[in-house]
């Protein structure tokens, strides 16, 4: 008769060589598979004599029930040692040390935002917020910028690839000042309002980024003086800055959308910075043709506005000398304001 046990031994075998379930089904394959050796041996029953067929077939069984019992053990053993090698891999040291919690901070350029806030707040100045997509109209035109006037230019603003209802395209607003239209069309005087905001401009460098911050101020109504606009924000920079020892200069200067305007100028008399004028917003009177945009008369309304850049004012209020530590994101420059 054939040598079952000697084909069970030499399985046995193979199943044990195999690493990994596809070589054991393989292994499996060559000794119960279609073409295996056991599977032959079972189709060759018929061959036989009758009176042997019965006991040959019930051996072939046996030994067949016995490859099946080694491929089972075989499989349970590859599947365990599977998961024990993922449980190595992924095993957690509950010993480590935690990671703990940190703190988080709002950012310096925010603060400013902050305070300006409750300073223009506490002296009856609105809040207000906008798009940073702006139209044309809203950003130039309705603030009497020239159609021909070099801010306008592609380099110096960004674009948005879709127009508006006058077919002209949309842009990242380069100033807050649109939201003195915006917010002057949508409310009646005594128009009094702050508006801080993110601004856009191609520009680059350690004092210019293409994304920096504004505060936009108007105070409009039928007797709104330039000696109010000197009034309000020599008092803003006294109480942002936390001193009275510095000084206030208004030099002529010239925006479309004001006339007269002036640049404002501080010079703080004591601290680091003491002794140098710094240029530190843009100003004016708001002229009449945007007074007439903002739906208003300008016979009869008049009055302030300005802007000036936060990043600027934070520069000076930490004294941090360039302008990209507030964007890198650096944790060691953050922590310092947390
Ligand atoms: N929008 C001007 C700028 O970005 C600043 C400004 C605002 C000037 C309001 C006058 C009045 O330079």
């Amino acid at each position: 008769m054939w040598n079952l046990e000697a084909i069970v031994a030499r399985a046995q075998v193979d199943f044990g060589a195999a690493g990994d379930p596809a070589s054991l089904e393989n292994a499996k394959a060559r000794y119960l598979g279609k073409s295996g050796e056991l599977t032959a041996l079972l189709k060759t029953l018929g061959t036989l004599p009758a009176d042997e067929r019965k006991s040959a077939g019930a051996a072939i069984n046996a030994a067949k029930e016995r490859l099946e019992q080694a491929l089972d053990a075989r499989r349970a053993e590859l599947a365990g040692e599977k998961l024990a090698a993922r449980l190595a891999e992924e095993a957690l040291d509950v010993t480590l040390p935690a990671r703990g919690r940190t703190r988080g901070g709002v950012h310096p350029v925010m603060r400013t935002w902050q305070r300006i806030e409750t300073i223009f707040q506490s002296i009856g100045f609105d809040i207000a917020d906008g798009p940073e997509i702006e139209t044309d109209w809203y950003n130039f035109t309705a603030l009497n910028n020239p159609e021909n006037h070099p801010a306008r230019s592609m380099q110096d603003t960004f674009y948005v690839d879709m127009k508006d209802v006058d077919g002209k395209q949309l842009l990242l607003r380069t100033h807050t000042s649109p939201m003195q239209v915006r917010y002057a069309r949508l409310h009646r005087p005594p128009i009094k309002v702050i508006a801080p905001g993110r601004t856009y401009r191609v520009d680059s460098d350690a004092t210019h980024s293409p994304m920096f911050h504004q505060v936009e101020g108007l105070w409009i109504d039928e007797q709104v003086s330039f000696a109010d606009l000197k009034g309000v924000y020599t008092d803003f920079l006294r109480r942002f800055f936390e001193t009275d020892d510095l000084q206030v200069r208004f030099r002529p200067s010239y925006f479309p959308f004001t006339e007269p305007s002036a640049e404002i100028d501080m010079k703080f008399d004591s601290g680091p910075h003491k002794g140098r004028w710094l240029e530190i917003s843009g100003s004016g009177q708001v002229h009449p043709d945007v007074v007439r945009n903002f739906g208003l008369d300008p016979e009869r309304y008049i009055g302030f506005a300005f802007g000036s850049g936060l990043e600027r004012l934070t520069m000076l209020r930490y004294g941090i000398d360039d302008l990209r530590l507030f964007f890198e994101g650096d944790l060691r420059f953050l922590k310092q304001f947390s």
